[in-house]
């Protein structure tokens, strides 16, 4: 039995009490961000800007079963996610290598290789500096791991690798970074010119699957297959056509993000890595790839990305409903968030795809869009639902449809 059929009927109020009866929540209090907290992450602060919180649900990642919290303004992604995730059915997902990156960069240099191997003789006693800065994130099993470099024309890098556990770790990594720069400096004879975490490390990626079989695609087995063929084509295309390729990603994002900000994590990093990752065969490419499987008759969706959640530190301790966030995902590890954050990455895409070699996406979209017309029309209450539905029976939805409509509603009742 789906514990969450006729989920989305409910009230807001309904949903909470049926998570709460699943345990997934301790309480039906909505959780909301207090003023003094507020004033603590952002200057001259004047008052919250609030977005809406939604659930998708239906998600199975390696084995588990996810409600997943999306902040997003944009109605048809939660729906679409859960929709996906549910003819998806199951994901599987791996982080081998989760780390962090930094860099320090010394440029104006004579001789970079001569640079390099003094500064390569010295690795082991830069490491140990960098090891003496954060001796409670050693004791946890993290802090700096390895150092390397690289050069770009008169410039040198000294990359630094750092294992934060289930931190973000930027400020960790960029204090070691900044205090390592004095030790740097000692050895050669130029001044370093900035210390700073990367948001970007290719060689630290999540990499999700799923599939579904050409007769669950479809509404038989032939359907399905030429749906999946229309699938497929459209994520080859999205490696050709930047154009295509932005708008492919950003449906991979709509999900990512909305998870992100619910879970208080850093979107912009997310975003710039994802997008670097994008440009890695020197063109800017869709992210996803989707490819027939004949013998097994199912269409099978890959996600490679290098997003690297945290589930501690930053804001994430403090904002209430990042926390709250947390606790209905079951308390995740840092990898186990990164996994579940690209599988909902890859349904939203597999949504979008599928809406767009078929129905196209303007009627699913208008549909939901039509609850957003009924409100800004003026409807309240109740008559949000009622004059929701007889737009999308008038087949006209748009907002003087929705005055309309309302209009007429009104005085029908007087
Ligand atoms: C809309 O927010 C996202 C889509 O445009 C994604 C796509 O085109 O793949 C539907």
């Amino acid at each position: 039995m789906n514990l969450f059929s006729g989920f989305y009927k409910l009230s807001p109020e309904e949903r909470l009490e049926r998570l709460e009866e699943l345990k997934l929540i301790d309480s039906v209090k909505k959780v909301t961000l207090p003023e003094e907290l507020a004033m603590t992450m952002s200057e001259n602060y004047l008052f919250n800007f609030e977005l809406p919180l939604g659930v998708a649900v239906n998600f199975n990642v390696n084995d588990k079963q996810y409600v997943v919290p999306m902040v997003i303004e944009e109605p048809s992604v939660v729906a679409a996610a859960s929709n996906a995730a549910k003819i998806l059915r199951s994901f599987t997902g791996v982080f081998p290598k989760r780390e962090l990156i930094g860099q320090i960069i010394i440029t104006d240099i004579s001789d970079s290789d001569r640079m390099i191997d003094r500064l390569n003789q010295h690795k082991e006693y830069l490491l140990e500096q960098a090891r003496s800065v954060n001796l409670s994130m050693i004791k946890r099993g993290g802090g700096p791991k390895d150092i390397f470099f690289d050069q770009y024309q008169g410039a040198v890098s000294l990359y630094l690798t750092y294992d934060s556990c289930d931190a973000m770790g930027a400020n960790a990594i960029n204090t070691t970074l900044e205090h390592l720069t004095s030790y740097v400096e000692s050895l050669i004879d130029s001044p370093v010119l900035m210390a700073i975490l990367s948001n970007y490390n290719p060689d630290a990626t999540v990499k999700v699957t799923s599939q579904v079989s050409f007769n669950d695609l479809g509404s038989n087995s032939e359907a399905g297959f030429e749906l999946a063929k229309r699938i497929v084509a459209a994520s080859e295309y999205a490696k050709l056509d930047p154009y295509r390729a932005v708008t492919h990603n950003k449906g991979i994002m709509n999900g990512i993000d909305a998870l992100l900000l619910a879970t208080g994590n850093d979107f912009r990093a997310v975003e710039a890595a994802c997008h670097a990752f994008a440009s890695r065969e020197g063109s800017y490419q869709g992210l996803s790839n989707w490819s027939l499987d004949l013998t097994g008759q199912q269409l099978v969706g890959h996600l490679e990305l290098p997003i690297n959640l945290a589930t501690l530190g930053g804001t994430i301790g403090v904002n209430p409903t990042a926390q709250w966030s947390l606790d209905l995902l079951g308390r995740p590890s840092a990898k186990e968030l990164s996994i579940l954050a690209c599988s909902v990455g890859l349904a939203s895409n597999f949504a979008a795809l599928k809406a767009l070699v078929s129905e196209g996406i303007q009627r699913g979209h208008m549909s939901l869009q039509s609850r957003v017309l009924a409100a800004q029309a003026g409807a309240i209450g109740e008559e949000i639902d009622d004059l929701s539905r007889q737009l999308n029976q008038s087949g006209q939805i748009n907002r003087q449809q929705a005055y309309h409509l309302l209009n007429k509603m009104r005085r029908k009742e007087m």
